[in-house]
């Protein structure tokens, strides 16, 4: 279980080194990728893309390295994936399963600025990190670039303004809560924003493909979209009273106690083809 809750400010990932507590995003991805339900929309994303077709895969934004390492273990031949990130703290911990498989490389690297060629990935993909970007058309074009004429892009995150807790008492103040947090995320809402993104650099193919994230235990999901640091923050920007804060939190641990808490956040796919 996870111990140590991380002082979660979801813009850190935009930066992870440069956060007061680089560990805690570690151990918060590590924690995160243990959990049920984020296992099951990977698995999706995965099966979706038929990533066992592919010979020169690039993950973006990798973070811990889980993905990178359950992709590879679905390869064939002298198929190879390199995982990037722009955080030296989660690259060096994710070295520990390129040990363990010769398909693997990790590399530190931005993905605005990648040192690789042009056109020589055949699959790139990201998730859950476009929503961390300054410059996410930037980082598309860059993605473009490396990628072989006809090869695959595959962007994956979520949209902030369908963050609900669905059986809350006062709807309304949960929606005034968890609104205010979307103002802590770089992008919040370029989940809906990654389809005309692909179609103004051109991209063949576009599929647009949406999945729900499901929490049923207010633990699990307080850790992963920081529900209490979210009723904080809308406290200290007057949104809310110090007693609609206690009542809210209230409310949710009694949910969670009688095992009706639900809570649930949109994601949007999308996937496209680099023109011939
Ligand atoms: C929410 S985490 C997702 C990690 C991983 N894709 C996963 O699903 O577990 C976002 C990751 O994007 C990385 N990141 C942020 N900006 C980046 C950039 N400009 N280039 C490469 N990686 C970046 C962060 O360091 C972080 O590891």
């Amino acid at each position: 279980m996870y111990k140590t809750l991380p002082s979660y400010q979801v813009s850190s990932f935009s930066n992870v080194d440069k956060a007061s507590e680089p560990q805690e995003w570690v151990n918060y991805l590590k924690y995160v990728n243990t959990q049920e339900s984020i296992k099951n929309y990977k698995s999706w994303f995965h099966s979706l893309l038929c990533v066992q077709n592919y010979s020169r895969i690039l993950d973006i934004g990798c973070g811990t390295g889980e993905d990178t390492f359950a992709i590879s273990c679905k390869l064939k031949g002298k198929s190879k994936i390199i995982g990037i990130d722009y955080s030296k703290i989660m690259v060096a911990f994710a070295q520990k399963y390129a040990q363990s498989s010769s398909r693997i490389k990790y590399v530190h690297g931005d993905v605005n600025n990648l040192k690789f060629e042009q056109k020589i990935f055949d699959l790139c993909l990201a998730d859950r990190v476009f929503q961390h970007l300054k410059t996410p058309h930037k980082a598309l074009q860059e993605l473009i670039r490396v990628t072989q004429p006809g090869g695959k892009i595959a962007i994956i995150d979520p949209d902030w303004s369908t963050l609900s807790i669905n059986n809350s008492s006062d709807l309304a103040l949960s929606q005034r809560i968890l609104a205010h947090q979307s103002n802590f995320i770089q992008n919040p809402s370029i989940a809906k924003e990654l389809l005309s993104l692909f179609e103004s650099y051109e991209l063949q193919n576009t599929q647009i493909f949406s999945y729900t994230l499901l929490f049923y235990s207010y633990t699990v999901a307080n850790i992963i979209l920081s529900l209490t640091k979210a009723a904080d923050r809308a406290e200290k920007a007057q949104l809310i009273s110090k007693e609609d804060k206690v009542n809210w939190l209230r409310e949710l641990n009694e949910l969670d106690q009688e095992g009706n808490f639900t809570s649930s956040l949109g994601m949007y796919c999308i996937i496209g083809n680099k023109s011939l």
